[in-house]
Parts: structure tokens; C-alpha cells; sequence
């Protein structure tokens, strides 16, 4: 099915198109009122993601309402563990919680490597979301990078320090190389049916690659993340590591096509860096959507000059906040769209 805006497709592919695509980390989700009206039917955010129909629904909601460029899948990067047999729960208000974790080759054994149907439910969202936009926009699939899965898992749950990972990867490395392993093979399996599916695009959030330090990176993350670029031939690769300034020359070198920036990454010095190849997104603060509407049009300006008009998707440097208002997200991408468009 040809995609009737197709700017972010051919903003991929190094075409100098007529705006800045534009879309936003968690547009599906607690901002917008009529995510929260179908949530609150449900037992849990788990039902929601776990309901084909429902997970399509919300997807298509910030599409609808917000005007954004892509649609990007609803469901968790925190499928994977479960899917290998480490389920997960959603505490309300709290955030994630694992009733087992791994802390032993004896806890390891007792997961498997997941293939794509062990997430059946998002695939089937997938399918039921691509039929419902009929080529209106791209459809982002998404998985954790090994590391951040592994830190959860680890962990068993949310943490500042991720100590206990961390400490995995001097208590035990090749304890912890198996288990990042048999989460690459999961993430693989599971990202190459999401294509099948019918996602236009994939993204990788390292959303924890920030605990690590650069010589870590280097061995627990980046390699797996090499697997995953590697193994994804038929479709676009983003890669978001968040914090993880000190990695932007390794990603750079993988086959990867766009590498996501956030806010503490100055675009001009990351384009140094990254070279002229890969496209860039992001980066504008969240927080930046907290300010007036002069300010988000002003902030929202610099951003797309420091980025330049090729190679660059319009994002947040991390996920929109759940208490922004949002015709304030509104008003950052008419922003995107009006000025990107007027200086091309
Ligand atoms: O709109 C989208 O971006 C698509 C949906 C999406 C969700 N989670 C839905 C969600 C995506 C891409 C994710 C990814 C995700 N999940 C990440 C990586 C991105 C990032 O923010 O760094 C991480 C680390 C998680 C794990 C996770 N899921 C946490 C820590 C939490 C609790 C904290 C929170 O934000 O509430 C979740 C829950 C979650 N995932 C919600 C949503 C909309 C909120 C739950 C609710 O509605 O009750």
C-alpha cells in the first residue's frame, strides 16, 4: 500500500523534502483525554496493550488529533521479557514491576528465547493499525535495546542506578553476555515480525544506556545493537540511546539509518560527529512544553536551524510528559511543520 504522506519515508532516504517531518516519543499515551477515557475502561494498561483493536485505537489517536507525521505502535518494550518468560506488571503510578528476576544461571535456564508470535497480540495490532490509517501516515514498530531489557530484568524494575545489572557485568560477564544474547535473538525475532506485520520503520530505545560507562557501552550494548541493525535489512533502523553522548561515533558506524539525539546532544556537534550519512531526530527538551506558546515557537525554531533542512526528523529528546497540555504539542509541531516549510 503506497503511504499518502510519505515525508518521513523520504526524509529516510536522504531526499530534501518540502518540511520537516515531525512526530513525538509517548504521542500515544497519557496526554491526550481520549487515550485516558479508553485506559480507564480497562483492568490495566497490560489489557490495553494486550487488546489488538484497543492498542490500534490509541495508536491512531495522536494521528487523528495531533496531525503528527507517523503513527508509532502502542504496546512496551517490556513485552520481550515476558514473551521469554519473565512476565512483568504495571503498578499504577509506580511504573513496572518484575515478581521474578535474574540473578543466576539457575534463573536464566528458566527463559527461552522468544520468537515473534510470543507476541502475537502487537502483531495483530499492527495489522488491525496499517488496515485502520490506509496509508495516511508510516507505522513505527519499536523494541528496548538488549541492555535496557536486560537492565529491567535484572533489576526488577525502575531504578536510578541499575546497580544490580551493573554489578552482573563484573559479579558474572558471561552470565550477563548470555542473557544479552538470548535477548538480541528475542528482539530479532520479534522486530522481523513486526515488519512482516507491516511496520514501515523500526526504533531501538536504549533508554537506560546512560548507566553505562563508555568502555561498558562498548561491550554490553553496542554489539548486540549491531546484531539487531544487521539482521534488519528491509526496513529503516532508528537508534535511541539516551545519555549515551559518549557513544554517538559507535552508532554512527553501525547499520543503522538514523540515530536519535536528546536534548543534551547539541545537534551541530552530533552531525560532527555522526558525519554526514545518517539522518538525525529529536531533540528538542520536553520540557521546553512547559513553556508559553512564544517560547515553544522560538526553542522550537533553533532547534530546526541547528539541525538543518536534510536528514532530520523533528522529535523531543525523550518521551512528551504525561501533564503537558496538549495544545501545547500541537503548538511545537505547527511550529515544525509552518517553519521547516517556509525555509526550504
Ligand atoms: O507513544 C508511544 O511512544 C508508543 C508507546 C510506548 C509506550 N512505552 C507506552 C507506555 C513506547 C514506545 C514505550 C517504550 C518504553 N517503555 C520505554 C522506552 C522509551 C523511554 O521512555 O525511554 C521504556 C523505558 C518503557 C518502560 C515503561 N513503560 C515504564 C518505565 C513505564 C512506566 C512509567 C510511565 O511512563 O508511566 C511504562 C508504562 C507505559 N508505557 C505507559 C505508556 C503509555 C504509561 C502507562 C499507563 O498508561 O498507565
Amino acid at each position: 500500500m503506497p503511504i499518502k504522506n510519505d515525508l518521513l519515508l523520504r526524509t529516510l532516504a536522504g531526499e530534501k523534502t518540502e518540511r520537516t517531518p515531525v512526530w513525538l516519543m509517548r504521542q500515544a499515551g497519557r496526554i491526550l483525554p481520549d487515550y485516558r477515557k479508553v485506559r480507564n475502561s480497562l483492568s490495566g494498561f497490560k489489557e490495553l496493550v494486550e487488546t489488538p483493536a484497543l492498542a490500534a485505537e490509541v495508536t491512531i489517536q495522536p494521528v487523528d488529533i495531533l496531525e503528527v507525521d507517523a503513527a508509532i505502535i502502542f504496546s512496551d518494550i517490556l513485552v520481550i521479557p515476558e514473551a521469554m518468560g519473565l512476565p512483568y506488571e504495571m503498578v499504577e503510578k509506580r511504573g513496572p514491576h518484575f515478581p521474578s528476576t535474574v540473578r543466576s544461571g539457575a534463573d536464566l535456564d528458566r527463559l527461552h528465547v522468544a520468537e515473534a508470535d510470543g507476541v502475537q497480540y502487537t502483531l495483530d495490532a499492527i495489522r488491525e493499525t496499517k488496515k485502520a490509517l490506509d496509508g495516511r501516515v508510516p507505522l513505527i514498530g519499536f523494541a528496548g535495546a538488549p541492555w535496557t531489557i536486560f537492565a529491567y530484568m535484572v533489576e526488577g524494575g525502575g531504578s536510578k542506578t541499575f546497580s544490580k545489572p551493573r554489578g552482573m557485568l563484573y559479579e558474572n560477564p558471561q552470565l550477563a553476555h548470555r542473557l544479552l544474547q538470548m535477548i538480541t535473538d528475542s528482539t530479532i525475532n520479534y522486530l522481523k515480525g513486526q515488519v512482516e506485520a507491516g511496520a514501515d520503520l523500526v526504533q531501538v530505545f536504549d533508554s537506560w544506556a546512560g548507566v553505562l560507562g563508555p568502555r561498558t557501552y562498548e561491550e554490553f550494548s553496542v554489539p548486540y545493537l549491531r546484531q539487531i541493525c544487521d539482521a534488519l535489512t528491509d526496513v529503516p533502523v532508528t537508534l535511541f540511546a539516551k545519555d549515551a553522548f559518549f557513544a554517538r561515533k559507535s552508532l554512527a558506524e553501525l547499520d543503522c539509518r538514523t540515530i536519535g539525539l536528546d536534548w543534551c546532544m547539541d545537534p551541530v556537534a552530533s552531525r560532527e560527529i555522526v558525519g554526514p550519512d545518517k539522518v538525525l531526530q529529536g531533540n528538542l527538551d520536553p520540557a521546553v512544553l512547559y513553556g508559553t506558546e512564544e517560547i515553544i515557537r522560538e526553542e522550537t525554531r533553533k532547534m530546526l536551524d541547528a539541525f538543518g533542512p536534510v536528514k532530520h526528523i523533528a522529535n523531543l529528546g525523550h518521551g512528551v510528559y504525561p501533564d503537558i497540555d496538549p495544545e501545547k504539542v500541537k503548538i511545537f509541531i505547527d511550529e515544525v511543520k509552518s517553519y521547516s516549510s517556509a525555509s526550504r
